[in-house]
Protein backbone atom coordinates (compact mmCIF):
# COMPACT_ATOMS: atom_id res chain seq x y z
CA UNK A 1 0.00 0.00 0.00
CA UNK A 2 1.20 3.61 -0.59
CA UNK A 3 1.56 5.84 2.94
CA UNK A 4 1.70 9.28 2.19
CA UNK A 5 4.77 11.11 4.14
CA UNK A 6 4.49 14.42 3.90
CA UNK A 7 5.51 14.71 -0.24
CA UNK A 8 7.41 11.44 0.45
CA UNK A 9 5.46 8.27 -0.28
CA UNK A 10 6.51 4.36 0.86
CA UNK A 11 4.98 1.17 0.24
CA UNK A 12 4.27 -0.77 2.76
CA UNK A 13 2.30 -4.00 3.95
CA UNK A 14 0.44 -4.44 6.78
CA UNK A 15 2.68 -7.13 8.32
CA UNK A 16 6.05 -8.69 7.10
CA UNK A 17 9.03 -10.46 8.24
CA UNK A 18 12.39 -9.07 8.28
CA UNK A 19 16.04 -9.24 10.02
CA UNK A 20 14.53 -12.16 12.03
CA UNK A 21 11.59 -9.79 13.45
CA UNK A 22 7.85 -9.52 12.43
CA UNK A 23 6.68 -6.10 11.79
CA UNK A 24 3.70 -4.67 11.19
CA UNK A 25 1.88 -1.39 11.52
CA UNK A 26 0.31 -0.70 14.66
CA UNK A 27 -3.60 -0.02 13.00
CA UNK A 28 -4.68 1.62 16.68
CA UNK A 29 -3.14 4.45 16.49
CA UNK A 30 -3.93 5.58 12.55
CA UNK A 31 -3.88 7.92 11.16
CA UNK A 32 -2.73 10.40 13.89
CA UNK A 33 0.91 8.27 14.19
CA UNK A 34 2.34 5.89 11.57
CA UNK A 35 4.26 3.47 13.42
CA UNK A 36 6.14 0.06 12.64
CA UNK A 37 6.29 -2.86 15.88
CA UNK A 38 8.35 -5.41 15.95
CA UNK A 39 8.00 -8.68 17.33
CA UNK A 40 10.64 -11.68 17.95
CA UNK A 41 8.19 -14.55 19.78
CA UNK A 42 4.51 -15.88 19.46
CA UNK A 43 3.06 -14.69 22.70
CA UNK A 44 4.04 -11.33 21.64
CA UNK A 45 2.15 -11.95 18.17
CA UNK A 46 -0.65 -13.53 19.85
CA UNK A 47 -1.19 -10.40 22.30
CA UNK A 48 -1.02 -8.03 19.01
CA UNK A 49 -3.88 -9.65 17.29
CA UNK A 50 -5.51 -9.38 20.54
CA UNK A 51 -5.11 -5.92 21.53
CA UNK A 52 -5.84 -5.51 17.67
CA UNK A 53 -2.38 -3.74 16.89
CA UNK A 54 -2.92 -5.36 13.69
CA UNK A 55 -6.50 -6.54 12.71
CA UNK A 56 -9.20 -7.35 9.66
CA UNK A 57 -9.14 -11.14 8.65
CA UNK A 58 -6.80 -11.97 6.17
CA UNK A 59 -4.09 -9.96 8.13
CA UNK A 60 -5.01 -11.90 11.32
CA UNK A 61 -4.22 -14.68 9.32
CA UNK A 62 -1.21 -13.57 8.05
CA UNK A 63 -0.12 -12.46 11.26
CA UNK A 64 -0.67 -15.60 13.34
CA UNK A 65 1.29 -17.68 10.21
CA UNK A 66 4.63 -15.01 11.39
CA UNK A 67 3.50 -16.05 14.75
CA UNK A 68 3.78 -19.79 14.22
CA UNK A 69 6.82 -19.18 12.27
CA UNK A 70 8.31 -17.40 15.24
CA UNK A 71 7.37 -20.12 17.41
CA UNK A 72 9.17 -22.94 15.11
CA UNK A 73 12.62 -20.44 14.97
CA UNK A 74 12.59 -20.35 18.90
CA UNK A 75 11.83 -24.19 19.36
CA UNK A 76 8.25 -23.79 21.04
CA UNK A 77 5.85 -26.33 21.24
CA UNK A 78 4.16 -25.82 17.98
CA UNK A 79 0.37 -27.00 19.37
CA UNK A 80 0.83 -24.52 22.11
CA UNK A 81 1.72 -21.96 20.01
CA UNK A 82 -1.24 -22.85 17.34
CA UNK A 83 -3.58 -22.83 20.24
CA UNK A 84 -2.77 -19.87 21.73
CA UNK A 85 -2.95 -17.65 18.86
CA UNK A 86 -6.28 -19.48 17.50
CA UNK A 87 -7.67 -18.40 20.93
CA UNK A 88 -7.25 -14.73 20.57
CA UNK A 89 -9.98 -13.51 18.58
CA UNK A 90 -12.93 -16.18 18.06
CA UNK A 91 -14.93 -14.96 14.89
CA UNK A 92 -12.05 -14.39 11.56
CA UNK A 93 -11.76 -17.81 9.66
CA UNK A 94 -8.80 -17.00 8.38
CA UNK A 95 -6.60 -17.12 12.14
CA UNK A 96 -7.55 -20.90 12.10
CA UNK A 97 -7.23 -21.49 8.66
CA UNK A 98 -3.55 -19.83 8.68
CA UNK A 99 -2.38 -21.70 11.79
CA UNK A 100 -3.58 -25.19 10.49
CA UNK A 101 -1.85 -24.37 7.21
CA UNK A 102 1.30 -23.39 9.28
CA UNK A 103 1.20 -26.90 10.92
CA UNK A 104 0.74 -28.11 8.19
CA UNK A 105 3.59 -26.92 6.71
CA UNK A 106 6.00 -27.16 9.16
CA UNK A 107 4.99 -30.64 9.74
CA UNK A 108 6.80 -31.15 5.63
CA UNK A 109 9.40 -29.38 7.20
CA UNK A 110 9.56 -26.56 5.02
CA UNK A 111 11.16 -23.47 6.24
CA UNK A 112 8.90 -21.74 9.03
CA UNK A 113 9.42 -18.42 7.32
CA UNK A 114 9.43 -18.98 3.88
CA UNK A 115 6.11 -20.74 4.74
CA UNK A 116 4.54 -17.80 6.40
CA UNK A 117 5.63 -15.27 3.33
CA UNK A 118 4.37 -17.51 1.30
CA UNK A 119 1.41 -17.21 2.93
CA UNK A 120 1.47 -13.83 2.84
CA UNK A 121 2.03 -13.47 -0.58
CA UNK A 122 -0.58 -15.95 -1.40
CA UNK A 123 -3.15 -13.36 -0.07
CA UNK A 124 -1.75 -10.43 -1.39
CA UNK A 125 -2.25 -12.44 -5.04
CA UNK A 126 -5.39 -13.29 -4.41
CA UNK A 127 -6.53 -9.55 -3.29
CA UNK A 128 -5.10 -9.14 -6.69
CA UNK A 129 -7.25 -10.87 -8.32
CA UNK A 130 -10.77 -10.27 -6.53
CA UNK A 131 -9.75 -6.85 -7.42
CA UNK A 132 -9.43 -7.25 -11.45
CA UNK A 133 -12.69 -9.61 -11.15
CA UNK A 134 -14.88 -6.88 -8.70
CA UNK A 135 -13.48 -3.77 -10.69
CA UNK A 136 -15.55 -5.59 -13.67
CA UNK A 137 -18.69 -4.90 -11.54
CA UNK A 138 -18.20 -0.65 -11.24
CA UNK A 139 -18.97 1.39 -14.02
CA UNK A 140 -17.67 4.64 -14.58
CA UNK A 141 -18.49 7.33 -12.05
CA UNK A 142 -20.26 5.10 -9.53
CA UNK A 143 -20.81 5.35 -6.16
CA UNK A 144 -19.69 2.77 -3.71
CA UNK A 145 -20.21 2.28 0.16
CA UNK A 146 -17.63 0.45 2.17
CA UNK A 147 -17.77 -0.51 6.03
CA UNK A 148 -15.37 -1.17 8.77
CA UNK A 149 -11.91 -1.58 6.41
CA UNK A 150 -11.55 -4.11 3.90
CA UNK A 151 -8.32 -2.61 2.76
CA UNK A 152 -4.75 -3.47 2.44
CA UNK A 153 -4.60 -2.67 6.62
CA UNK A 154 -6.76 -5.83 6.71
CA UNK A 155 -5.43 -8.30 4.06
CA UNK A 156 -1.63 -7.20 4.06
CA UNK A 157 -1.75 -5.23 0.68
CA UNK A 158 -4.17 -3.73 -1.74
CA UNK A 159 -7.31 -5.13 0.06
CA UNK A 160 -10.67 -7.33 -0.16
CA UNK A 161 -13.42 -4.60 -0.01
CA UNK A 162 -11.25 -2.18 -1.33
CA UNK A 163 -9.38 -4.01 -4.03
CA UNK A 164 -11.92 -3.54 -6.73
CA UNK A 165 -12.96 0.03 -6.04
CA UNK A 166 -8.25 0.47 -6.40
CA UNK A 167 -8.50 -1.37 -9.70
CA UNK A 168 -11.10 0.60 -10.63
CA UNK A 169 -9.60 3.86 -10.08
CA UNK A 170 -6.48 2.64 -11.19
CA UNK A 171 -8.46 1.93 -14.05
CA UNK A 172 -9.58 5.40 -14.98
CA UNK A 173 -13.06 4.80 -13.53
CA UNK A 174 -13.98 8.09 -11.94
CA UNK A 175 -15.59 6.69 -8.60
CA UNK A 176 -16.59 7.74 -5.37
CA UNK A 177 -16.35 6.16 -1.99
CA UNK A 178 -18.84 6.25 1.04
CA UNK A 179 -16.85 5.09 4.38
CA UNK A 180 -18.98 4.59 6.79
CA UNK A 181 -17.65 5.39 10.24
CA UNK A 182 -17.90 1.96 11.73
CA UNK A 183 -18.08 2.88 15.17
CA UNK A 184 -17.25 2.07 17.95
CA UNK A 185 -13.34 1.38 17.05
CA UNK A 186 -14.03 3.65 13.92
CA UNK A 187 -11.99 1.59 11.53
CA UNK A 188 -14.13 3.14 8.28
CA UNK A 189 -13.16 6.35 9.64
CA UNK A 190 -9.43 6.05 10.71
CA UNK A 191 -8.32 3.17 8.64
CA UNK A 192 -10.45 2.96 5.51
CA UNK A 193 -10.21 6.87 4.61
CA UNK A 194 -6.97 7.16 5.71
CA UNK A 195 -6.05 4.17 2.76
CA UNK A 196 -8.19 6.29 0.45
CA UNK A 197 -6.86 9.22 0.88
CA UNK A 198 -3.13 7.90 0.43
CA UNK A 199 -3.80 6.54 -2.78
CA UNK A 200 -6.24 9.93 -3.85
CA UNK A 201 -9.22 8.23 -4.59
CA UNK A 202 -12.02 10.31 -3.51
CA UNK A 203 -14.95 9.21 -0.44
CA UNK A 204 -16.88 10.84 1.97
CA UNK A 205 -17.06 9.52 5.44
CA UNK A 206 -20.57 9.05 6.54
CA UNK A 207 -21.85 8.71 9.83
CA UNK A 208 -23.14 4.69 9.98
CA UNK A 209 -26.94 6.09 10.52
CA UNK A 210 -26.52 7.59 6.91
CA UNK A 211 -25.97 4.58 5.17
CA UNK A 212 -29.57 4.43 4.48
CA UNK A 213 -30.19 7.99 3.79
CA UNK A 214 -27.33 8.02 0.86
CA UNK A 215 -28.71 4.50 -0.62
CA UNK A 216 -31.45 6.16 -1.54
CA UNK A 217 -29.83 8.94 -2.49
CA UNK A 218 -27.06 7.69 -5.13
CA UNK A 219 -25.39 4.79 -3.99
CA UNK A 220 -24.65 2.81 -6.97
CA UNK A 221 -23.21 -0.75 -4.84
CA UNK A 222 -21.89 -1.80 -1.66
CA UNK A 223 -19.31 -3.45 -0.95
CA UNK A 224 -17.86 -4.90 2.47
CA UNK A 225 -15.79 -7.79 3.71
CA UNK A 226 -16.23 -11.07 5.70
CA UNK A 227 -14.80 -12.38 8.43
CA UNK A 228 -16.24 -15.86 7.91
CA UNK A 229 -18.24 -17.53 5.52
CA UNK A 230 -20.42 -20.29 6.36
CA UNK A 231 -21.67 -22.92 3.68
CA UNK A 232 -24.58 -21.63 2.32
CA UNK A 233 -23.40 -17.97 2.11
CA UNK A 234 -24.16 -16.63 5.61
CA UNK A 235 -21.32 -14.61 6.45
CA UNK A 236 -20.23 -12.49 9.57
CA UNK A 237 -18.38 -8.98 9.10
CA UNK A 238 -18.18 -5.72 11.17
CA UNK A 239 -21.28 -4.86 13.18
CA UNK A 240 -23.48 -2.70 11.49
CA UNK A 241 -22.88 -4.73 7.66
CA UNK A 242 -26.76 -6.49 8.33
CA UNK A 243 -28.19 -3.34 8.56
CA UNK A 244 -26.80 -2.26 5.14
CA UNK A 245 -27.26 -5.57 3.50
CA UNK A 246 -30.87 -5.55 4.78
CA UNK A 247 -31.16 -1.62 3.55
CA UNK A 248 -29.46 -2.33 0.25
CA UNK A 249 -32.17 -5.17 -0.58
CA UNK A 250 -35.17 -3.20 -0.03
CA UNK A 251 -33.74 -0.36 -2.03
CA UNK A 252 -32.78 -2.64 -4.69
CA UNK A 253 -28.94 -1.53 -4.10
CA UNK A 254 -26.38 -4.52 -5.53
CA UNK A 255 -24.94 -5.99 -2.50
CA UNK A 256 -21.27 -7.65 -2.65
CA UNK A 257 -19.06 -9.70 -0.29
CA UNK A 258 -15.26 -9.26 -1.29
CA UNK A 259 -13.00 -11.99 0.22
CA UNK A 260 -10.91 -14.88 -0.46
CA UNK A 261 -11.52 -18.28 0.01
CA UNK A 262 -9.54 -18.12 3.25
CA UNK A 263 -12.61 -16.42 4.86
CA UNK A 264 -15.24 -19.41 3.84
CA UNK A 265 -15.72 -21.63 6.33
CA UNK A 266 -17.23 -25.00 5.17
CA UNK A 267 -17.32 -26.89 8.33
CA UNK A 268 -20.25 -25.15 9.37
CA UNK A 269 -23.84 -24.87 7.43
CA UNK A 270 -24.32 -21.49 8.36
CA UNK A 271 -24.37 -18.55 9.87
CA UNK A 272 -26.03 -19.42 12.88
CA UNK A 273 -22.91 -21.50 14.12
CA UNK A 274 -20.37 -18.49 13.75
CA UNK A 275 -19.09 -17.61 16.83
CA UNK A 276 -19.31 -13.56 17.51
CA UNK A 277 -17.02 -12.00 19.55
CA UNK A 278 -18.24 -9.52 22.15
CA UNK A 279 -15.65 -6.91 23.04
CA UNK A 280 -15.32 -4.07 25.98
CA UNK A 281 -18.11 -1.75 26.80
CA UNK A 282 -15.39 0.90 26.91
CA UNK A 283 -14.92 1.06 23.51
CA UNK A 284 -18.87 2.30 23.30
CA UNK A 285 -19.23 4.11 26.22
CA UNK A 286 -15.33 6.16 25.23
CA UNK A 287 -13.53 7.66 22.15
CA UNK A 288 -10.44 6.96 23.03
CA UNK A 289 -9.17 8.03 26.86
CA UNK A 290 -12.76 10.03 27.31
CA UNK A 291 -16.20 8.92 28.61
CA UNK A 292 -18.91 10.21 26.55
CA UNK A 293 -21.25 8.43 27.92
CA UNK A 294 -23.02 9.13 31.67
CA UNK A 295 -20.47 6.90 34.19
CA UNK A 296 -23.83 5.23 35.36
CA UNK A 297 -24.56 3.83 32.05
CA UNK A 298 -23.80 0.23 31.04
CA UNK A 299 -23.28 -0.82 26.79
CA UNK A 300 -23.21 -4.27 25.22
CA UNK A 301 -20.71 -4.54 22.02
CA UNK A 302 -21.03 -7.54 19.90
CA UNK A 303 -17.86 -6.65 17.27
CA UNK A 304 -19.94 -8.19 14.21
CA UNK A 305 -22.75 -9.05 12.94
CA UNK A 306 -24.24 -12.27 10.91
CA UNK A 307 -25.62 -11.24 7.71
CA UNK A 308 -28.14 -14.22 5.69
CA UNK A 309 -26.58 -15.05 2.01
CA UNK A 310 -29.63 -13.83 0.70
CA UNK A 311 -29.31 -10.08 1.08
CA UNK A 312 -25.74 -11.03 -0.73
CA UNK A 313 -25.78 -10.37 -4.91
CA UNK A 314 -21.93 -11.86 -5.12
CA UNK A 315 -19.20 -12.94 -3.51
CA UNK A 316 -16.05 -11.59 -5.10
CA UNK A 317 -13.55 -14.25 -4.70
CA UNK A 318 -9.94 -14.57 -6.57
CA UNK A 319 -12.11 -17.75 -8.42
CA UNK A 320 -13.97 -15.41 -9.52
CA UNK A 321 -17.68 -13.72 -9.02
CA UNK A 322 -20.11 -16.50 -7.21
CA UNK A 323 -23.89 -16.46 -6.56
CA UNK A 324 -24.45 -17.42 -2.92
CA UNK A 325 -26.04 -20.56 -4.23
CA UNK A 326 -22.93 -21.59 -5.70
CA UNK A 327 -21.37 -21.85 -2.42
CA UNK A 328 -22.92 -24.72 -0.97
CA UNK A 329 -21.31 -27.39 -4.23
CA UNK A 330 -17.26 -25.95 -3.84
CA UNK A 331 -15.67 -27.86 -1.27
CA UNK A 332 -12.36 -26.84 0.52
CA UNK A 333 -10.35 -29.57 -1.05
CA UNK A 334 -10.47 -28.17 -4.23
CA UNK A 335 -8.30 -24.81 -3.20
CA UNK A 336 -5.87 -26.80 -1.08
CA UNK A 337 -4.41 -28.18 -4.14
CA UNK A 338 -0.96 -27.70 -5.77
CA UNK A 339 -0.03 -25.58 -3.17
CA UNK A 340 -2.90 -23.32 -2.99
CA UNK A 341 -4.13 -22.16 -0.27
O1 LIG B 1 -12.53 -6.14 14.26
P1 LIG B 1 -11.79 -6.02 12.96
O2 LIG B 1 -11.30 -4.64 12.68
O3 LIG B 1 -10.71 -7.06 12.84
O4 LIG B 1 -12.90 -6.35 11.88
C1 LIG B 1 -12.58 -6.33 10.53
C2 LIG B 1 -13.76 -6.50 9.65
O5 LIG B 1 -14.85 -6.76 10.07
C3 LIG B 1 -13.49 -6.44 8.22
O6 LIG B 1 -14.53 -5.86 7.53
C4 LIG B 1 -13.27 -7.90 7.78
O7 LIG B 1 -12.25 -8.49 8.54
C5 LIG B 1 -12.89 -8.04 6.44
S1 LIG B 1 -11.21 -7.62 6.32
C6 LIG B 1 -10.76 -7.92 4.75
Amino acid sequence: MRVLQGKRSREVRAVWHQGGKVRMIDQRILPERFKIVDFTDYLQIAEAIKNMTVRGAPSIGATAAYGMALAARNGADLQEAAATLKATRPTAYDLFYAVDHMLNSLELGDDPVDAADGYADQIVEKCRLIGKYGADLIDEEWNIMTHCNAGALATVDIGTALAPIRTAWTQGKHIFVYVSETRPRLQGMKLTAWELYNEGIPHNVIVDGASGAMMCRDTNMVIVGADRIAANGDFANKIGTFDKAVLAHELAVPFYVAAPMSTFDFSIVSGDEIVIEDRAEEEVTMIGNKRIAPKEVTALNPSFDMTRAKYVTGFITEMGILRPSEIGALRKEQFSEEGDL
